[in-house]
């Protein structure tokens, strides 16, 4: 037997029925808010990501499945859904058509993580961009869109974070507090983080290895090393929140771990997935346009990641299977027509299912309380013989018998 690749998993129709109701609550609450589907390719060229994600961090370090291709080209499956949004917004000059862009694309993303509970080295993400807009109400409508989001899935016991990681301006500063700081342990962290010293230090405090993660407890707030400009903003943001209800909690150590963040950050975070506790992650961007090659404008978007927000959803309810009626055969004789009848069903557009093989009406109810069948038709010697069906309601248990050649549009009465 060959098996799945490590990291990798497959989403069985169990499953794949709560990612169907994650999915259309996504994009129903997408259009609300006026954003529009793009579809860009699984793979780019590597220096897509390197350029966009930034050197110093996890992703592009360790974690891109990157690749020489026949034609001596580098190339990485998408580790993360922005750099290539954005890509496509530069290549076809969106932003002339559009000067206030709003995209979403949902699709796999692959890290080659380790994987654990909630981490995989394929997920999939709804992720959303606004650009061309840089003030604090289009992070709160952004910020308010993913929380809108989880409230349509039905998702419970999240919780909405949110930070201000400075500007091109404020962010050295602060990094120097950082390093000030963490040169006085250095011995203490572990062989990544002491390398993230160098490369990158904000990183230090993303890192989950205990004792860095005490190190970091008393490190400096990124908060206290805002300029002006940048506290306004934030400032703006969680009153523009308020104003929304939005609940959040200001978490002033928190980083995000790609480089090109500036300004406000956020996370929906969910205390049941341990170490990997982010359901979805965004944050606002004010030069990746620009390092792609795009015109001087900025943006702010998120990425949720179906499988952890799938894993908070209850099994039962309203996930589970049903169709609106089973056919059963219970004669051979009875086949044509309840082939017929099936599809003609279907064209009528109600969920319609039967078996080819006729059995007992004992096992073909099983059957249909398997597929959750909310009526069910039956065929046997005495409704032919009569040219009439019998419908039972599987809830109420009620039986009628109905002309076979006035079914549809008796059924389609019934709804009226
Ligand atoms: P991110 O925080 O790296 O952000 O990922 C967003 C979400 O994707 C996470 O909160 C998590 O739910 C899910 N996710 C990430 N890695 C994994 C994994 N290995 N296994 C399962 N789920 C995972 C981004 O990707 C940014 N591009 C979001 C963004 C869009 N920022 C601005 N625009």
């Amino acid at each position: 037997m060959i098996k799945l690749i490590k990291g990798f998993h497959d989403i069985l129709p169990d499953e794949s029925i709560k990612w169907r109701h994650i999915i259309k609550s996504a994009k129903i609450v997408l259009d609300r808010f006026g954003f529009r589907e793009i579809i860009t390719p699984v793979m780019e060229k590597t220096e897509l990501f390197v350029r966009g994600i930034g050197q110093a961090t996890d992703i592009i370090e360790k974690e891109m499945y990157t690749f020489e291709d026949k034609g001596g080209e580098y190339l990485s499956l998408r580790p993360e859904a922005t750099a290539g949004v954005l890509r496509a917004v530069v290549e076809q000059s969106l932003l002339r058509r559009e000067p206030l862009l709003k995209l979403y694309t949902i699709g796999p993303m692959f890290r080659r993580e380790r994987p654990s509970k909630g981490r995989f080295r394929q997920f999939f993400q709804i992720n959303a961009e606004v650009l061309g807009d840089d003030s604090p109400y289009i992070d709160a409508e952004v910020i308010s869109a993913a929380y809108a989001i989880m409230t349509e899935v039905g998702a419970l016991g999240l919780m909405m974070e949110i930070n201000s990681v400075g500007c091109a301006e404020c962010r050295p500063v602060y990094r120097q507090h950082l390093r000030n700081y963490f040169s006085k342990y250095m011995d203490g962290l572990c062989s990544d983080c002491q390398r993230r010293y160098t490369t990158n230090p904000l990183r230090i405090l993303d890192c989950k290895v205990p004792d860095c993660v005490q190190i970091g407890k008393k490190a400096p707030l990124v908060t206290d090393s805002l300029d002006e400009s940048c506290k306004d903003h934030f400032n703006e943001v969680q009153e523009t929140l308020e104003l929304l209800n939005i609940p959040f909690n200001v978490e002033p150590r928190m980083v995000r771990g790609l480089e090109y963040y500036t300004r406000t950050a956020f996370e929906i975070v969910h205390d049941d997935l341990g170490k990997s506790k982010a359901v979805g992650g965004g944050g606002r961007y004010d030069r990746l346009l620009r390092e792609l090659g795009g015109p001087d404008q900025s943006g702010i978007g998120f990425g949720i990641g179906i499988e952890r927000l799938a894993m908070g959803l209850p099994d039962e309810g309203r996930y589970s299977r049903s169709i609106d009626y089973y056919i059963a055969c219970i004669t051979d004789s009875g086949r044509d027509l309840a082939i017929k009848l099936t599809n003609d069903l279907r064209t009528a557009g109600y969920s319609a299912d039967m078996r080819y093989t006729t059995t007992s009406l004992k096992s073909q109810m099983k059957t249909a309380d398997k597929l959750g069948a909310i009526k069910v038709i039956m065929i046997g010697e005495e409704e032919l013989a009569n040219c009439e069906v019998t419908i039972r309601d599987m809830e109420s248990k009620e039986q009628v018998s109905v002309p076979i050649d006035e079914l549809i549009n008796r059924l389609q009465g019934d709804e009226a």
